[in-house]
């Protein structure tokens, strides 16, 4: 297993429950994204899971809900977290690496993310999961190395400094542009799956 280290410092370390962070950063404007979004979204989930989903930044449904992956590609990732029987309320906590939606969706630029990472960073300290899946190479890039590839990445288990096993996976936008995807995300959730039930029956 790859061992990874990913960027960990922030400003947040004294903010310690995820309704602290969120009163935080619903105000947030440390870049420009906020300007042309409805609002920031935070993330959701629970508090305590032992898995969590990471995605690139809210589209058009998440910025008028406030609310993350509740549009095409958030159904389908509902659906596919059913498959392995979890659902994202009970079993999951949901962020993106940013919180604003970017225009147009277009990925986030370096210095956007930059700014959001930090509120990233904190909620995985506060939620402590396990398992982490990063959802496409936003996520991927962003956590990891900004030159990784998630057509090489996906599917192996990396393990962070403090023992996080995080599992890169297409993002489930990509598998709506692409049915070909279907089959190796399939594989990869079937991973998350086996390592769950072991964390969880532990
Ligand atoms: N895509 C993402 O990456 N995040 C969301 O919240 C919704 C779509």
């Amino acid at each position: 297993m790859n061992k990874v280290t990913y960027r960990e410092d922030h400003d947040l370390s004294g903010v310690n429950s995820l309704e602290e962070l969120k009163e935080m950063a619903l105000p947030c404007k440390r870049c420009a994204l906020r300007a042309g979004c409805t609002g920031v979204v935070f993330g959701e989930g629970n508090p305590n899971a032992r898995l969590m989903l990471i995605g690139e930044g809210p589209g058009a449904d998440e910025d008028l809900q406030g609310r993350p992956f509740v549009g095409k590609a958030g159904q389908l990732l509902d659906q596919i977290l059913a498959a392995i029987n979890l659902d994202r309320f009970t079993h999951t906590y949901i962020a993106n690496v940013v919180k604003c939606r970017p225009p147009g969706n277009r990925a986030p630029r370096p210095e956007e993310a930059g700014q959001c990472l930090p509120w990233l960073y904190r909620q995985i300290e506060l939620v402590s999961p396990d398992l982490i899946v990063l959802l496409g190479s936003t996520a991927l890039q962003n956590l990891i190395d900004p030159e990784a590839r998630i057509t090489k990445m996906r599917g192996q288990w990396l393990v962070s400094k403090s023992g996080i096993k995080i599992m890169p996976t297409y993002h489930p936008a990509a598998l709506l542009r692409d049915m070909n995807k279907k089959r190796p995300v399939w594989e990869d959730f079937q991973k998350v799956r086996d390592e769950y039930k072991i964390i969880a029956e532990g």
